[in-house]
């Protein structure tokens, strides 16, 4: 593989318009085509961000000369896509949740695998900048040995206008914002135990869980990862996700609006963190949008240097057995003993 990498984008809906942005000013990628179902889609793609536009990855993936696939669509369509760009002997970005299924998830993982070409899940929570920085914080021992986190993201936005989909999702808030949160645990504290979930359905309107409550045990932490779209509050802090953690010489937390502190034995640092800024961003998503052109930077770096990307298919297999696993412990009452599935 040569730069510039030769690439096309599948599925051109709401979230892609991110990752075409995010490519467009990327000098290391050439997009040679974009595809989707729906023909108004990708030729709207195609005419704004370059590239033949396609209705048929199949097609698509015979005709053209690729390095990778970015896969945006959504996640039944996500093994046949990995599946196809397997055969075709081309590297791939997979959006998340991975699969509803381990043995789908396994499948992607052992296809790209078993022909030794790079594959990631585009996680990207753990590339938002403030997650960087509290990882930093983390790592450098500041606070000391971690022993309790709480990951929380709570708001009241109205994620139905733009996402259709998540209103009639029989699995919904801990497939579409747990899973983000489950890879930040790992990220922060390491491999989770054992979970524990409650979850509850607020709007009458969905057909899924839209508030839940997962405790997480660690070999030495316990973690509390809480999420709602139906929690008001003195101002819209979405898409934020809000962090603590307790160490045994300190504690550091992302509060609001991105604030972060830093409680430690050499005393108390306080910083209002400024997301980098691109054109193309909006608030409120301007994070996340930022986050997005961090995970195609690292996916970039990857196949530069042959680094096996953070969020590989492999190491996502983790995060959809928490994921599977807290919806078998919202189903049983019981404990989920993690690893089960892997
Ligand atoms: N990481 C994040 O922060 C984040 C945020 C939002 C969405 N997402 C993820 O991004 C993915 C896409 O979500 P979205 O909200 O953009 O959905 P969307 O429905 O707006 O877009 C998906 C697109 O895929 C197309 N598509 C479906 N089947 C196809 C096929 N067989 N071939 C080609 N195109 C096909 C659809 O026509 C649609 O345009 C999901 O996996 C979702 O979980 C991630």
């Amino acid at each position: 593989m040569r730069r510039p990498y030769r690439f096309a984008v599948i599925g051109c809906g709401f979230f892609a318009q991110n990752h075409l942005n995010a490519w467009a000013d990327m000098p290391e990628v050439e997009l040679v085509a974009t595809c989707d179902i729906d023909q108004t889609c990708t030729e709207a793609a195609a005419a704004t961000f370059g590239g033949k536009a396609y209705t048929d990855a199949a097609l698509l993936l015979k005709e053209q000369e690729l390095d990778f696939v970015d896969i945006v669509t959504t996640p039944p369509t996500h093994r046949m896509m990995v599946e196809l760009a397997a055969e075709a002997g081309v590297a791939a970005i997979c959006q998340k949740p991975l699969a509803w299924d381990m043995n789908d998830a396994k499948a992607m993982v052992s296809a790209m695998d078993s022909r030794g070409l790079p594959f990631m899940v585009h996680e990207n929570f753990r590339f938002q900048y403030p997650m960087r920085r509290v990882k930093q914080v983390v790592d450098s021992g500041a606070i000391g040995r971690p022993f309790f986190a709480r990951i929380s993201f709570r708001s009241d936005f109205d994620v139905y206008a733009n996402q259709p989909w998540c209103k009639d999702a029989e699995r919904m808030i801990i497939a579409d914002v747990s899973v983000h949160q489950f890879d930040l645990t790992r990220f922060f504290l390491g491999e989770p135990t054992r979970l524990f979930t409650e979850a509850i359905r607020v709007n009458p309107e969905i057909r899924g869980e839209d508030a839940a409550t997962i405790l997480l045990k660690l070999p030495d932490a316990t973690c509390i990862v809480d999420t709602s779209y139906e929690s008001r509050s003195d101002h819209s802090t979405y898409p934020q996700t809000f962090v603590t953690i307790e160490g045994t010489e300190g504690t550091v937390t992302l509060g609001p609006d991105y604030h972060l502190q830093v409680v430690s034995p050499t005393g108390v640092t306080e910083e209002d963190l400024v997301i980098p800024a691109h054109d193309w961003a909006s608030q409120p998503w301007d994070c996340i949008q930022d986050s997005v052109v961090n995970v195609q930077r690292h996916w970039i770096e990857c196949l530069d240097t042959g680094r096996t990307p953070e969020t590989s298919g492999a190491d996502t297999l983790h995060v959809l057995d928490l994921t599977l696993g807290a919806y078998e412990s919202l189903e049983t009452g019981e404990p989920y003993i993690v690893g089960s599935r892997l």
